[in-house]
Order: structure tokens, then C-alpha cells, then sequence
């Protein structure tokens, strides 16, 4: 494997909006970010990943842009921007921005135009088409927020236009050169400002299956999930290799997709060498439906990264803005510790790939307990879920509680800086409830105590990226370890080293037989040990819940 530059970072997502508010509006923003760089290094991050900061209404929280070339002022000016990419520079850390180009937002002007006249140049940026009331849509997809991915076109009672996601987030049409070339334009102007790269949204979106038409219905709205149309499109990578070629090739930039249901073949399209993104995020164990075991959980990873070994780098996650809290889902409630979330940490974090830590995570966050009021929730996406739970005979109070299990906002309120007045996060009134969880999980209660999720957070970078053991971490092999082990999750990584992660995701100890003796323990959760471990056999007894990094002898 050609060896690049971003192969050994690691990576944080900020979600502006939560992460810390120094004028206070309530709403997080880039000079937050500016004071806080100090706190990534410390941690040992390169690499910040910004969810989006354009300017924008703010329907789905900035996944809805209304000028690319601008930055809300919610959360800035450009300037910050700039004085934010140059001060991460001094400490090398590099700055990723989000690229949201499946859809923009409807006062966009483009769509503005769109709407002026349907015929004309901006029209067709869009996918718009001829609708009489009455008549059956062009196709019966449903969005994935809810309801119909059609939505009359405003001012025009004999048209609609196309929506997968929110009504305020219209598709842009792919299939138009014109569209393609604005887009590359755009990438590159934020390139040449300085940027690392950037995350790319929704990206397997961006090719329809044409002409429009129906699959069967999923549920008795007569609708169908946008996935069955995904399955039938093809075509996509003559779009992503010409945007590939007209923009981050020419950067050598990092770029992450936020890919799905890519097939085995095209992998090496995606994250090969010169695939069109250097990575992609490893999502099977977020997309897990069943109830969470240690098992399954352990069965998606290692086949993820199985399918993956010699092609290219997934970038590995637990949660991000659009999912609850990693430790909440991958851990059962009463196993839920200080000691678990370094296990889980461990777990994903020394895979082969790129780590991602999500905010909020390196302090160990967890979801909400409970919701009382749809209202004290601001997702755009929370009305389906509860709407639908409602529907299919849940009463109101298991509705909520669904909500507090699933809805993107446990991930989004506000970071947890101290136990003091809205967590430290604001002075004004934050833009959305703070976790009332913050008197126990914090930063600041967890800056100075080295047995802190946060301090195993900040070993855990330091392992990785000791001089001694990165090559390993970074290019050794990944293979698993007694892989139909209950409730045991354990691999090597094998390079100039050899490392094993061995993790007893279970109440009960366990004992397990090593293929050699141990050399030294590198980190667990269970106390600070000694340098060595002296054992003496191969054969050793995890403890409940215990979490060991050793180099093999
Ligand atoms: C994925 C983003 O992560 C999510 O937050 C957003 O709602 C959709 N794409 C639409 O942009
Ligand atoms: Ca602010």
C-alpha cells in the first residue's frame, strides 16, 4: 500500500453548534474552536472535522447550505475561519471542513432562480418535474426524514421538485455538467484556502436511479425506503472519479465519505490507492438493527475491516452527530462505567484505519436518560421516529423514550466543560438542553484525575502514536483472535510488533489460552500497571469487563 500523509492521524468531528460558545448566544462557534485547539493538542488530535459552519437556515443544522462561499454568522466570518485554519497550522493540526453537495438549501440562490423559472439554466441544477394535483407522483420514495421526497415547487402549483432529505434541502441534479463544474469550483476555493480536506456528505446520494419509479411499498403509507432505489443505481463513480480529479487529487486533501452499501468490487474504487476518497467510515455496526451483543458488535467490525485488509483505510467511529451516544448503544445499561468506555474505546481505536473521536466522546457522554416533551428536542428528524412509534401502538411515554434511545440530539447538546452553569458551554441560554448528566461527566472533573475516561482517551493517542508501536498500529496486520469466542473481543496487530487488544465484554471473567507469553502490558482499564507483567503462562483470566493492549513476546 502507497504510503500518504494522513495515514497515521487522528481525527475529531466538532459539531460546532454544541461545542462552545464565547459570545453568549448560546450557539457554539469557530473562536470556541480557536480557544480550544490547545485542548487537541494536548489530546494528540491532527486532524478536526467541522460539521457544517456555511451560512444556512439551520433546517437540518447546516446539512442545508444556503451559500457555499460564506460562513454563517452564527458561527463566524470567514476571517475566524482563516485565523482558525492558520493557529491549527502552528500546531498541526488540520482543519476539515463538510461537503454537502447532494442537496443545498432551498433559499440557496440557485434554487431561488430555479423557482423564477423552472425552464431555464438554474432549473435544471435541480430535479424538477411536471405534477397535477391528484395525479400520481413521479415516484412513491419516501424521504428520510418522512413523507413523500416530492414537494410542489413554490410559486408553481403544476410542478415538484425532488427531496430525499428535508423539504428545505432540494437535490441538486448530478447528471448536469454545469451543476458538476460549480461544485469543483467551490471544493476548490475552500482547498486553496488552506484546508486539509473534507468529509463528504451524503455522497452515495448523488446518483438516482432514472427514470423515476416506484418500488414496493414498505410501510402502509404506500412509500418505500430510499435504499431500494440506492441498490439500483449505477453509475456513480464516473462522478466521484471526475470530482476526484478536478479537486483533491490535485491537493493531495483528505477526504472521508460518508459512504453505504458500496459492493465488494468497488471498494478499490473508493479507498484504494488512488480511489476517489482517501477513506470511508466503517458504519456496519452503527447500522446494526437488532438488539446491540458484544457479539454482534465484534462480528461487524472485524468483517468490515477483513473486507477492507490490503485495499484501503476505513475510518473507524462508535457515534457521530447522527447517532446516539456509542457508549449508551454498544453498552448494556447495567455494565455502563467509567472501566466499559475505555474497553469500548480500546476496541475500536486500535484498529487498522482512522480513528475518530466524535465530541463529547473523550469525556465519556451518554445519551439522555429520558424526554419529557418532543419539544425539548430540536431534530428535524425526531417527528417521523416519534410519529411512527405512535403509529405502529406505542403509547406517548414509550415514544419519548424511543426518542431518548434513537434521536440524533443525545449527540448534539452541548459539550460538558465543568459542572458549573450550563455546563461551561454557554453564559447565555444553549441553543439546545443541556445532558442534565453533566455534574457527573465532565471535563473538568476529569483534567487532572488520570484514571479518567478522558486521560485513557489521551493514552490511548500517545500508544498509537508512540514512535515504538505506530508502524504497527498503522500498517500491521489486523487478525482477529479466537473470533467465536463468546463475548470476547480480541485481535492482534502484527508489524514490527506484535499487539494484542483483548477485551471480556461480559459480567464474568474468563480465561483464555495466548498464542505466546506476554511481553508488557501497554494499557487496560482496570488500574495504571506496572511496565511488566509477569507472566508466566500463556493462559490468563480476564476480569469482568477487562480490557488489555499487550506486546507479545
Ligand atoms: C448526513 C448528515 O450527517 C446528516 O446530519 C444530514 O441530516 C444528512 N446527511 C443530510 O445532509
Ligand atoms: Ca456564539
Amino acid at each position: 500500500m502507497e504510503k500518504k500523509w494522513w495515514h497515521n492521524k487522528v481525527a475529531y468531528q466538532i459539531y460546532p453548534k454544541s461545542f462552545y460558545d464565547t459570545n453568549g448566544d448560546g450557539i457554539g462557534d469557530i473562536n470556541g474552536v480557536i480557544e480550544k485547539l490547545d485542548y487537541f493538542k494536548e489530546l494528540g488530535i491532527d486532524i478536526l472535522w467541522l460539521s457544517p459552519i456555511y451560512c444556512s437556515p439551520l433546517a437540518d443544522q447546516g446539512y442545508d447550505i444556503s451559500d457555499y462561499y460564506n460562513i454563517d454568522p452564527r458561527f463566524g466570518t470567514l476571517e475566524d475561519l482563516d485565523r482558525l485554519i492558520a493557529e491549527g497550522k502552528k500546531r498541526n493540526i488540520g482543519i476539515v471542513m463538510d461537503l454537502v453537495v447532494n442537496h443545498c438549501s432551498d433559499e440557496h440562490e440557485w434554487f431561488k432562480k430555479a423557482c423564477a423559472d423552472p425552464d431555464g439554466e438554474y432549473g435544471k441544477f435541480f430535479y424538477i418535474e411536471n405534477h397535477k394535483d391528484g395525479e400520481p407522483l413521479p415516484c412513491n420514495w419516501r424521504s428520510y426524514f418522512g413523507g413523500s421526497v416530492w414537494e410542489k415547487l413554490p410559486g408553481h402549483d403544476d410542478k415538484v421538485y425532488l427531496h430525499v432529505f428535508h423539504k428545505k434541502q432540494p437535490d441538486l441534479n448530478w447528471e448536469n455538467p454545469k451543476l458538476r463544474k460549480e461544485i469543483y469550483k467551490m471544493i476548490n476555493w475552500w482547498l486553496d484556502r488552506g484546508i486539509a480536506g473534507f468529509r463528504i456528505d451524503a455522497i452515495i446520494n448523488i446518483k438516482k436511479k432514472l427514470p423515476f419509479s416506484d418500488y414496493p411499498a414498505d410501510r402502509d403509507d404506500g412509500m418505500t425506503s430510499m435504499n431500494n432505489m440506492l441498490a439500483e443505481a449505477s453509475g456513480i463513480g464516473e462522478f466521484l472519479d471526475e470530482m476526484a480529479t478536478e479537486t483533491f487529487r490535485k491537493y493531495q486533501a483528505f477526504s472521508v465519505g460518508e459512504v453505504f452499501n458500496e459492493k465488494d468490487e468497488e471498494l478499490p474504487l473508493f479507498i484504494g490507492n488512488d480511489g476517489y476518497f482517501s477513506t470511508m467510515f466503517d458504519f456496519s455496526a452503527e447500522l446494526i438493527e437488532e438488539e446491540m451483543t458484544p457479539d454482534l458488535y465484534k462480528n461487524a467490525i472485524f468483517k468490515a475491516h477483513e473486507r477492507v485488509e490490503g485495499i484501503g483505510f476505513l475510518s473507524n467511529i462508535i457515534e457521530n452527530h447522527d447517532e446516539p451516544r456509542g457508549v449508551s448503544r454498544f453498552i448494556p445499561k447495567d455494565a455502563l462505567s467509567d472501566a466499559t468506555k475505555k474497553m469500548l474505546a480500546a476496541i475500536y481505536f486500535l484498529l487498522p484505519g482512522i480513528p475518530f473521536i466524535y465530541q463529547g466522546q473523550e469525556i465519556g457522554m451518554e445519551n439522555l436518560d429520558s424526554v419529557n416533551d418532543l419539544n425539548e428536542l430540536d431534530d428535524c428528524a425526531n417527528a417521523d421516529i416519534y410519529e411512527n412509534a405512535i403509529h405502529e401502538g406505542l403509547s406517548k411515554e414509550q415514544a419519548l423514550q424511543l426518542l431518548a434511545e434513537k434521536s440524533r440530539d443525545n449527540a448534539r447538546t452541548p459539550f460538558q466543560w465543568s459542572d458549573g452553569a450550563n455546563a461551561g458551554f454557554t453564559t447565555g441560554k444553549p441553543w439546545l438542553m443541556i445532558n442534565p448528566k453533566y455534574t457527573d461527566i465532565n471535563f473538568a472533573s476529569q483534567k487532572d484525575d488520570p484514571n479518567s475516561v478522558w486521560h485513557f482517551y489521551k493514552d490511548l493517542i500517545a500508544l498509537r502514536k508512540n514512535p515504538e508501536y505506530e508502524s504497527t498500529f498503522v500498517y500491521g496486520k489486523f487478525i482477529p483472535f479466537l473470533k467465536r469466542q463468546h463475548n470476547l473481543i480480541a485481535y492482534n496487530r502484527v508489524g514490527d510488533k506484535h499487539i494484542m487488544v483483548l477485551a471480556n465484554f461480559q459480567k464474568d471473567a474468563q480465561t483464555i489460552s495466548l498464542p505466546s507469553k506476554i511481553k508488557k502490558v501497554l494499557l487496560t482499564n482496570v488500574s495504571k500497571t506496572p511496565d511488566n507483567f509477569s507472566s508466566t503462562s500463556t493462559e490468563i483470566v480476564l476480569s469482568p469487563y477487562e480490557l488489555l493492549v499487550v506486546e507479545m513476546v
